[in-house]
């Protein structure tokens, strides 16, 4: 299963890529917004950092202008997909954009439906919300079985891009159900090693060690 972070916090991303945890990056406008940082200058310094696709989303809301700002944002760097939205505008712009060659990551995918139209619109990715439909009480990982039942039944290419990860179950359940992508706010990657019998066995043998009175070095 790759692992995208979902941040444009460049450090952040640096840190998990050195460990070798960062198959690509997510963006989105609340993502930019919050960074503070000129859009397409923050996507070009990702896409130096990682060598995997990087999703930068259009704000235009129309297909025709959603073609012309994803030709533009893909022209940024060889590894930019370009983000749509989940409409039937976005389709349409992923339809042109994706015959053209650019990778497109279909997002705010709230249903399985709409994860099919997004497949057959040619989508490289489709982003489905698991942590917003729990939100409203619904079952978000119910969601990506399905699209995964949906894509299997037809050999769909389309990689599912787990989003909207809240927690490290979300990403644990979505390597047993066969998510392709996960895509996490760093901090929640991070967590994926912690446990505490870890801790506690990693203090013992520290311990027991000290009083050997031996060094390695
Ligand atoms: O990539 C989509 C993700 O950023 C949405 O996450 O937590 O705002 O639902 P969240």
């Amino acid at each position: 299963m790759k692992f995208f972070v979902d941040s444009a916090d460049l450090e952040q991303i640096k840190y998990l890529n050195d460990i070798g945890l960062v198959d690509g990056v997510t963006t989105n406008p609340s993502i930019i917004a919050k960074s503070g940082r000129d859009f397409i200058e923050v996507i070009k310094e990702i896409c130096d950092i990682v060598e995997g696709p990087v999703s930068a989303e259009v704000t235009a809301t129309e297909a025709d202008a959603m073609i012309a700002e994803g030709r533009t944002l893909r022209k940024v760097a060889p590894n930019v997909c370009v983000k749509l939205p989940l409409t039937m505008d976005g389709l349409k712009a992923c339809k042109t954009l994706s015959s053209e060659g650019t990778p497109v990551n279909v997002t705010l995918c709230f249903s399985a439906n709409q994860a099919l139209l997004a497949a057959k619109a040619g989508a490289s990715f489709i982003s489905p919300f698991i942590g917003r439909l729990d939100d409203i009480g619904l079952d978000g990982m119910e969601l990506i079985e399905e699209i995964r039942t949906i894509y299997d039944n037809y050999g769909f290419e389309t990689e599912i891009l787990a989003a909207s990860i809240r927690t490290v179950g979300h990403i644990r359940d979505c390597a047993l159900v066969g998510a392709d992508v996960i895509t996490s706010p760093p901090n929640v990657i991070a967590k994926l090693a912690d446990h505490p019998l870890t801790d506690k066995g990693l203090d013992a043998f520290m311990k027991d060690w000290a009083k050997t009175g031996q060094s390695i070095l």
